[in-house]
C-alpha cells in the first residue's frame, strides 16, 4: 500500500473539513532505547522497537486552516516559510495525503524546542500536524491511527502523541505497516528530570533519515543492533517498574552510545559530536565518579539530554548552569 491507500483504509473517502480550523500540541519526545534503521523506507517502517520520554511542555503547537490563496501557507515561530524551505517541502507533502481537491491549507506552527537540531523537532511537528488534522476534519480517530499517520511523516513522530513513557512497536507487515504504531506506557516517574545541554541549534549536517539509510546499507555491526535494542527495552521497562535508576541511566546512555558507534563504523563515517559533546559526556562521568547519579542521551545532533532524579538537580545544575530542565511527568 502506498500513504493514499493507508490514509484511506483509516479515515475513509475524503471530504471537506467541518470546521474552520483544527489546533493541538504534541510534546517532543527523546528515545532512551533508540530508533536508528527501516525495514522499508517509503513508510518510515522501523528494524526495531523503540522507547521514549515526552518532554511534557516542549514541544509543538500547529494551527491548521483553509487558506484563501491558491497555494498553502506555512508560518514558523512567527515567520513565513518559504515554498522552497525543506521544511516547508516535507510539510506540503505530508498534507497532500489528507487533501481533498482544491484545499489548500494555512499552517501556523510554533515550537519551543530548536528544530532540526536533534531535539526531536520533527516529531512533535508532524505529531501536532496530524492531531490538528483530526480536529479541523473532526475524524475523532483513536490514538493508534494517528500514531500511524504521524509515522508517515516521521518515524519518531509516532510516540510523539502521549506523554511519559511511551513504547513504538515495530510491527511485521512491510506492506501496509498497520502494526506499526506506538503505545504509551503507564509507568509514572514524577522525579525523573531531563537536562537539555542545547550546545548548537544549528541544522544537522546530514539529517537522520540519510544517516539512518547509510548506516544500515554499510555498517558492518548493524547485524548486531536489533539483538542489542530488545534487550536494552526489555531490560529498561524492568528497570521503571522498580524505579532502578542507576540501571535506567546505564542503558539508556549505553544505547545511545552503541547507537553512535554504528554510524562511526558507517562508511563515510558519521559524526554529530562536536567537541562540546565530548566535554558534556566527560562531565557526566566525572560527577558519577564523585557519586552523583546522572546519565547522559544523544540524538542525531551534538546535543546531550541528562537524565537525574529531582533530588540531584541543584548539584547538576552547578556542573551545567546553561542546562535547561524539563519535568517530564508535570503534565499528566
Ligand atoms: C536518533 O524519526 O527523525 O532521534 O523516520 O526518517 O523521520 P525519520 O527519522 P527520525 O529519526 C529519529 C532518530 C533518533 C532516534 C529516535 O528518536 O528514536
Amino acid at each position: 500500500m502506498n500513504k493514499q491507500e493507508i490514509v484511506t483504509t483509516l479515515i475513509g473517502k475524503k471530504k471537506r473539513p467541518q470546521k474552520s480550523s483544527g489546533e493541538a500540541f504534541a510534546p517532543s519526545n527523546i528515545a532512551l532505547c533508540k530508533y536508528w534503521g527501516k525495514r522499508q523506507e517509503q513508510l518510515n517502517l522501523p528494524v526495531t522497537n523503540s522507547l521514549s520520554i515526552s518532554l511534557g511542555n516542549k514541544g509543538t503547537y500547529t494551527k491548521i486552516e483553509l487558506s484563501s490563496l491558491p497555494k498553502d501557507e506555512v508560518y514558523l515561530n512567527s515567520f513565513v516559510v518559504e515554498p522552497t524551505n525543506r521544511l516547508y517541502i516535507a510539510l506540503v507533502e505530508f498534507l497532500d495525503v489528507f487533501r481533498p481537491a482544491g484545499v489548500c491549507f494555512k499552517v501556523t506552527t510554533d515550537s519551543n524546542i530548536p528544530i532540526a537540531a536533534g531535539v526531536a523537532s520533527s516529531a512533535s511537528g508532524f505529531a501536532s500536524v496530524i492531531k490538528a488534522l483530526n480536529d479541523l476534519f473532526t475524524w475523532s480517530l483513536p490514538g493508534r491511527s494517528l500514531s500511524i499517520l504521524a509515522r508517515l511523516g516521521s518515524g519518531s513522530a509516532s510516540r510523539s502523541l502521549w506523554h511519559g513513557f511511551v513504547e513504538w512497536n515495530a510491527g511485521e507487515d512491510d506492506e501496509n505497516g498497520l502494526d506499526s504504531f506506538a503505545t504509551p506506557l503507564t509507568n509514572l516517574w514524577p522525579q525523573l528530570r531531563i537536562g537539555l545541554l542545547l550546545f548548537s541549534t544549528k541544522p544537522k549536517h546530514i539529517s537522520s533519515r540519510v544517516a539512518m539509510v547509510a548506516t544500515t546499507s554499510t555498517c558492518p555491526f548493524y547485524s548486531l543492533w536489533p539483538a542489542r535494542i530488545t534487550a536494552a527495552i526489555a531490560d529498561i521497562k524492568a528497570a521503571m517498574q522498580v524505579h532502578d535508576f542507576a540501571k535506567f541511566g546505564t542503558i539508556t546512555e549505553n544505547n545511545a552510545l552503541e547507537m553512535h558507534a554504528l554510524m562511526l563504523s558507517t562508511k563515510p563515517p558519521i559524526i554529530y559530536s562536536t567537541a562540546d559533546t565530548i566535554w558534556g559526556m566527560e562531565q557526566v562521568w566525572q560527577a558519577r565518579k564523585q557519586g552523583i547519579e546522572v546519565y547522559f542521551t544523544q540524538d542525531a545532533g551534538p546535543n546531550l539530554k541528562l537524565l537525574f532524579l529531582e533530588q540531584d538537580q541543584a548539584i547538576i545544575k552547578n556542573i551545567f548552569p546553561m542546562m535547561e530542565v524539563v519535568e517530564p511527568f508535570k503534565e499528566i
